[in-house]
């Protein structure tokens, strides 16, 4: 029997070597966006991180990109409170999201943010692929069901990365992957292979890199 929603744990040479490309390329901060009208011109593709607070989306591209601050990330669930814009290789852009969920800010100010991811991720027309992050030890949430329900009216692929699998306990896995597809299975938008990462150890690193190269 073959598992729907497999890790995808191999690339082929040609496309590791893509990606690698791909991320030494030059990589800047293009702008934060607080409102819909602050977003830059829809002239390349675009991907984007989106997840709970605090799973690790920040973390994950200055992983990819090689920096060390490019994306801020921190302990405190809550860092990213804007929608951040980098330019990779002049030739797409990575989309740093505000986390979804509970956030360490002030009630009044997430609900503005929560409300402006919602309209980026249903309507934004140069968005090719979003990044779901998913905690390895948590699996998926309410909230992140109803993102993806969202992609899903939206017509948006979105494709899960579980985050910080150093963490995972070897007990806890095979349970979590089974919730994990069982719940990606509920969902049309989903794209069929997860990817298992770490930014802590660059597991996943170089398959995202070249999953991101083939995107273009
Ligand atoms: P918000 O911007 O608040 O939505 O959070 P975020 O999703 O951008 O998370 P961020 O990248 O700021 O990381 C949150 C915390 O998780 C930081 O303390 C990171 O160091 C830690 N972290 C991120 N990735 C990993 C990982 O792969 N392994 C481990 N062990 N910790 C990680
Ligand atoms: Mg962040």
């Amino acid at each position: 029997m073959t598992i729907a929603f497999p890790f995808c744990e191999k690339m082929d040479d040609i496309s590791i070597e893509k990606g690698r490309r791909l991320f030494a390329s030059e990589c800047r901060f293009v702008k934060g966006v607080v409102a819909m009208d602050g977003l830059p011109k829809p002239d390349r593709v675009e991907i984007c991180f989106a997840g709970r607070s605090n799973v690790g989306k920040s973390t994950l591209i200055n992983s990819l990109t090689n920096r060390k601050a490019l994306a801020r990330s921190s302990n405190t669930p809550g860092r990213t409170q804007e929608i951040n814009y980098f330019d990779l290789a002049d030739s797409l852009y990575l989309v740093d999201l505000p986390g979804y969920g509970y956030a360490n800010a002030p009630i009044n100010v997430v609900a503005k943010w929560q409300k402006l991811l919602k309209k980026y991720l249903s309507g934004r027309q140069n968005l090719r692929r979003v990044f779901v992050l998913v905690d390895a030890r948590h699996g998926i949430k309410t909230v992140d069901n109803e993102i993806m329900a969202l992609l899903d009216t939206a017509a948006v692929t979105f494709q899960l990365i579980l985050t910080k699998s150093d963490k995972i306990k070897e007990k806890d896995a095979e349970k979590i992957f089974e919730q994990v597809r069982n719940r990606l299975s509920k969902h049309v938008a989903a794209y069929p292979e997860i990817i298992i990462t770490s930014s802590e150890r660059g597991i996943g690193i170089p398959i995202m890199r070249s999953v991101i190269a083939n995107i273009l």
